[in-house]
């Protein structure tokens, strides 16, 4: 079957064709140079962003892929979580698309796309559920920090996640209160390579406790007030990378110790991770070493599809689809809260 997928729940307007388990093109137009203006995604400009770009990011997504609307099966789109207005120009543009082809469309889970997207490979892009195996998966976004036990493929369940702030969104507020631009992430993670990870001590919210929640709202309040009693340690470079360093590696221990953890308790023998801050050369390095210390499998998403994208709308659309699942009718409401 042939699906056109659109993505458009925060500061990203994709849309990719996808066929029989195959990504035959994934258009990703970012918006973060705009937002970064502002300092974060700024709601408005996002969904103006997104109705100038839904149909230029689509024409190029069918021509990439070699496809005509006439050929598509379905029309699959994120439904939630995410900004609502956001949300809303993806959905009705779908919507839309699928009614007048009298094709069917999918409403899918953001935060169930990425959880999938960890069996997605790149060289040729498709999805490899061949090799599926239970897991232990950890979705970090920016919106949103989850540990999920899944048991099969669409069969999972949410042990934990996040009580306040999301890891990206710890990323991306220290970062910006030590100066780097939006969104912090992949600059932290830059500046971190060349960084003490010991220079200095912050704290490891949650990680000893008894659960599988995590909160990283404390994490960005010390880092605040360290840089209220240092206020010109961002000034010097290598303070800064020992900074950076410092505060990724308290976000990403937490992140693998509570992960190989539950995995552990849960005997899994397989864990995943996906999601924007999945793209984190110390969270890929950290949690490689861990999984092998303790004899578990590691997943990955790709880098190429952990950030968000229609793809991975898609392979999930695709795979809903043949198990009889997610068609919305062409009037359906977004649903920018919709839990996991
Ligand atoms: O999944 P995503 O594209 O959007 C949401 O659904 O939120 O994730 C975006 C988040 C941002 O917070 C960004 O800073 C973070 O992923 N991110 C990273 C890295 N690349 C992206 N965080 C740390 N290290 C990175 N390399
Ligand atoms: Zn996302």
């Amino acid at each position: 079957m042939t699906l056109l997928a659109i993505e458009t729940s925060c500061d990203e307007t994709s849309a990719a064709v996808v066929r029989d388990g195959r990504i035959l093109s994934n258009v990703v137009a970012s918006q973060t140079a705009i937002h970064a203006e502002y300092g974060g995604v700024v709601p408005e400009l996002a969904t103006r962003e997104h109705l100038r770009n839904l149909m230029p990011v689509t024409r190029q997504a069918l021509r990439e892929a070699g496809v005509t609307t006439s050929e598509l099966d379905a029309v699959a789109v994120t439904r939630g979580p995410g900004l609502p207005n956001a949300l809303l120009a993806g959905l009705k543009a779908a919507e839309a698309l699928a009614f007048s082809l009298r094709k069917p469309i999918l409403g899918i889970h953001h935060h169930e796309a990425h959880l999938y997207s960890a069996w997605i490979l790149t060289d040729p892009s498709r999805s490899d559920f061949s090799q599926f195996e239970s897991s232990v998966s950890l979705i970090v976004s920016g919106g949103h920090t989850l540990l999920v036990l899944v048991e099969d493929v669409l069969r999972h369940r949410v042990l934990g996640s996040t009580l306040d702030d999301a890891a990206g969104e710890c990323f991306d507020k220290t970062g910006k209160l030590m100066g780097l631009a939006y969104p912090a992430g992949p600059e932290m993670d830059r500046l971190a390579a060349a960084g003490n990870p010991r220079a200095y001590k912050f704290p490891r919210p949650m990680m000893n406790e008894p659960n599988d929640d995590f909160s990283f709202s404390g994490l960005k309040t010390s880092v605040r007030y360290f840089l209220e009693k240092h206020p010109a340690l961002p000034d010097d470079p290598q303070a800064l990378r020992d900074l950076c360093a410092s505060v990724q590696a308290a976000i990403v221990e937490v992140l693998v110790a509570k992960t190989v953890r539950a995995a552990r308790r849960l005997g899994r023998r397989c864990v995943t991770a996906s999601g924007g801050v999945a793209c984190n050369s110390a969270l890929r390095g950290q949690l490689a070493t861990a999984c092998r210390q303790a004899g578990l499998s590691l997943r990955l998403s790709d880098r190429k599809f952990s950030t968000d994208n229609a793809a991975m709308i898609g392979i999930l659309a695709e795979r809903k689809w043949r198990a009889g699942l997610g068609e919305i009718s062409v009037d359906a409401e977004i649903e920018p809260g919709w839990p996991l």
